[in-house]
């Protein structure tokens, strides 16, 4: 496994487990199970995929020691401000049957993120939250954020895939020293990621998938990846990427799949907006 060492020191996987769309209690808690003992430490879940009791459960049962995993969740849109978050977040430790988080993100740049920043910020200097950060702030709310806070964000987690790279707005996280995470490696298997003729050739080369080189791309751009799969043989394909480097050659290639666009939604679009933030009310 490689590390990132986030802006207070903290030390993060720089590949985990992500838990999104897997709701089904029984099927999560097994997911999670399997992905610990494929080597997976970081597991990445939130208030909002409604699972992060199957995820307390998991952990409880693989018996690895507490210290050795690396537990995100994040605040949802209908749990913002200063004592709600509160509340929320110890919420989601029972659930999670844990006593202190080592990420928490907010999940969206929606409500009253300040307030929930606020309480986030408190319960980070009791020891009850290892790193803070956020999640699809673009830059304009990421700088705003930053301006009237008294902690950087450790962590944007953002769709960030080959065919949208991010590369201009890493550059304002790594200007702040915050460290990007990608949301949807694969972008869902959208734009036919899982068959896309570059990934493919370059594959050949070393004798990995399509997944194996999407992530490793990242990677070596320095982000922090957490695909997901229901599938133990995938979870060990996907974690398979660290006994080989691409070029520099290949890495010129994947630069040209970016679209410089979500392949989902913008935060931007008044309709996207009006949707997700439906959802937390
Ligand atoms: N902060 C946010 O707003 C946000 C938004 C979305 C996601 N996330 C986080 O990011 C994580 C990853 O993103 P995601 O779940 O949206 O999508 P993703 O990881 O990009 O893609 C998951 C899809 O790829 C398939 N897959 C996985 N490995 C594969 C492989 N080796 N070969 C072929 N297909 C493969 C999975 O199918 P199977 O399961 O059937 O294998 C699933 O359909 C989430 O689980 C969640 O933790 C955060």
């Amino acid at each position: 496994m490689e590390y990132v060492i986030l802006n207070n020191g903290v030390k993060m996987p720089i590949l985990g487990y992500g838990v999104y769309q897997i709701a089904d209690q029984k099927e999560c808690e097994k997911c999670v199970l399997d992905a610990i003992s494929v080597g997976y430490r970081l597991i990445d879940t939130a208030q909002a995929y409604g699972n992060e009791e199957a995820v307390g459960k998991a952990i409880k049962k693989s018996n690895v020691p507490r210290e050795d995993l690396f537990i995100t969740t994040k605040v949802w849109i209908s749990n913002a401000g200063y004592e709600n978050a509160k509340k929320s977040i110890e919420e989601s430790l029972k659930k999670l049957q844990l006593d202190y988080l080592d990420l928490l993100l907010i999940h969206q740049p929606f409500n009253d993120y300040y307030g929930t920043y606020r309480a986030m910020e408190d319960l980070y200097k009791e020891g009850k939250i290892k790193a803070i950060g956020v999640s699809n702030f673009y830059p304009d709310r990421l700088i705003d954020l930053m301006q009237f806070n008294e902690i950087v964000p450790a962590i944007n987690q953002v769709e960030t895939h080959v065919f949208n790279q991010q590369v201009k707005a890493n550059e304002i996280m790594k200007k702040y020293g915050v460290q990007i995470e990608s949301w949807g490696p694969f972008a869902e298997g959208k734009n036919n990621m899982f068959t896309n003729e570059t990934l493919k050739t370059v594959g050949k080369k070393y004798k990995k998938s399509t997944a194996q080189v999407a992530l490793r791309y990242l990677i070596q751009r320095g982000v922090v990846v957490i695909p997901k799969s229901v599938n133990k043989e995938r979870m060990i394909q996907n974690f398979d990427v660290f006994d080989f480097k691409l070029s520099k050659e290949d890495m010129d290639m994947i630069v040209t799949l970016d679209k410089e666009e979500s392949s989902f939604f913008s935060h931007y679009d008044p309709q996207t907006v009006e949707y997700i933030t439906g959802l937390g009310k």
